[in-house]
């Protein structure tokens, strides 16, 4: 293919070497004159691994030219790669100028051309830019609409400084994001061979996951200090300690709990949180990032009840009760703390949980009951059916297959459901339905 790059930093000039070497032919566009010399002269615009001997290999090659002029790199090519950067502006939101001072010089370039183009924005970019931002000023600039005589798309780069020449033959997956078949079956063409999978989803979804996966990384690494830190005080050794955790590929090197649900709760997770921080406080370790789970994890609960207020309605069925599905555990499951708010705020509550019978309650999770919802058992009704029946406003925390059949036979039209489990095939319910956040 004929590809022109702008921006020639670490994610450009990386990518350039490596289409050229793969064959294609390559503009590198960049402000930087300085950048454009090195590249002509055969080397490496960033210090990267491998990357002087493939610079040299791939100028000596031909396929490689650089230039400053915008429009005829795009005139010159069937596709263009925007690597630009996006740095932090001083008040943290992204610095998106660079890149929206290009899209017009693109847009420009587009009024002049007859054949279809393909923009490939690779620049990590805050949901809703390309199509919110760079897509119109490219419409007005060229005179054009996306899908007519050019595309605009997304693909997240995901190659780390240091291995990125390695990164880019074999990243974790290659992502699109498009709202044609026209960007993927491209980029399918020019990616397509790469060892891993190929993901086509929404603009937006696309440029959200590079973030997310950044924000994992970054949790992740602070998730190791911090039980570092806690380790060095306690005389544990953090490595034994955080290879064993990474063992278990079931719970936590795993989709277990990545999945957007409702809050935490139960008899474990929230005391051994309790339990770790206090014991953190006692050694002076401070592990900002774990002392904040249990707070956000209170967000969460307040979101629910927040949705549920906002709808007006004050009649309003639970259907569950406990931590989880399939269990009687009340200990500090949210949709009690959410019961408890609902009371406090004088609705009038139903609640059905078949897992939930009060008189067989014992111990601790008697005594949680009866300290947060004392009156909870006159509440409490044995058939689903008359929760829903007798309910404005729903909220769904149970998980299972019966449950989605009672909803899908009992819900009536004027009803709000609010939905904490992603109930499956909601759109076919009669109420009005309300993710928790979906
Ligand atoms: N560096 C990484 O490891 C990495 C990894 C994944 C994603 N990203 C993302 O990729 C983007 C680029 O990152 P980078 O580290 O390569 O940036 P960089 O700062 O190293 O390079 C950006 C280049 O863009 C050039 N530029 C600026 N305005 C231009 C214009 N109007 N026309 C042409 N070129 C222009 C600059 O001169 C510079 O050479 C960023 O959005 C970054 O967040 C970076």
């Amino acid at each position: 293919m004929k590809i022109s790059i702008f921006g020639l930093g670490y994610v450009g000039a990386v990518s350039l070497a490596c289409l050229a070497r793969d064959g294609h032919s390559v503009i590198g566009v960049d402000i930087d004159s300085a950048k454009l010399e090195l590249i002509r002269d055969g080397k490496t615009p960033v210090v990267e691994e491998g990357m002087v001997d493939l610079m040299a290999n791939v100028a000596a090659s031909g396929r490689v030219t650089v230039t400053t002029d915008v429009i005829q790199a795009v005139l010159d090519s069937e596709l263009s790669l925007v690597c630009v950067g996006t740095p932090s502006a001083s008040n943290g939101s992204q610095d998106q100028s660079a890149i929206i001072k290009l899209a017009h010089d693109l847009g420009r370039a587009m009024r002049g051309k007859t054949s279809d183009h393909l923009f490939v924005f690779r620049s990590t970019l805050v949901p809703g830019t390309v199509e919110d931002v760079l897509r119109p000023i490219v419409e007005r600039e060229s005179g054009k609409r996306d899908g007519e005589g050019f595309h605009v798309c997304f693909q997240p780069e995901f190659l780390r400084e240091g291995t990125s020449i390695k990164d880019y033959d074999r990243p974790p997956f290659t992502v699109i994001g498009a709202n044609a078949t026209v960007p993927a079956t491209r980029l399918r063409q020019l990616f397509g061979h790469l060892p891993c999978e190929f993901h086509v989803t929404s603009i937006r979804a696309a440029e959200m996951v590079k973030y997310c996966c950044n924000n994992f990384h970054a949790l992740k690494i602070t998730f190791a200090n911090e039980t570092a830190r806690l380790c060095e005080a306690l005389g544990v050794d953090a490595f034994q300690v955080m290879d064993l955790v990474c063992k278990d590929r079931q719970l936590n090197i795993s989709p277990a709990y990545l999945k957007p649900g409702f809050a935490f709760g139960g008899s474990c997770l929230p005391k051994d949180l309790r339990a770790t921080l206090y014991l953190a406080k006692t050694r002076d370790v401070e592990l900002p990032m774990l002392g904040n789970v249990l707070g956000s994890n209170r967000v969460h609960v307040d979101h629910a009840i927040g949705k549920v207020l906002a709808s007006g309605r004050r009649r309003v069925g639970m259907i569950g009760l406990s931590f989880k599905t399939g269990t009687d555990d009340l200990r500090e499951s949210p949709l009690v703390l959410i019961a408890e708010q609902f009371i406090g705020k004088g609705l009038n509550l139903l609640v059905y949980d078949p897992e939930v019978h009060l008189s067989r309650l014992l111990g601790a999770n008697r005594r949680f009951i009866e300290q947060h919802v004392p009156h909870i058992g006159s509440l409490m009704r044995e058939e689903i059916e008359s929760v829903i029946g007798e309910s404005d406003v729903l909220v769904v925390g149970l998980n299972d297959t019966k449950t989605f059949e009672a909803l899908a036979r009992y819900v009536r039209k004027d009803q709000i459901v609010l939905d904490l489990v992603n109930i499956p095939q909601r759109g076919a319910l009669r109420g009005k339905v309300m993710g928790l956040c979906w």
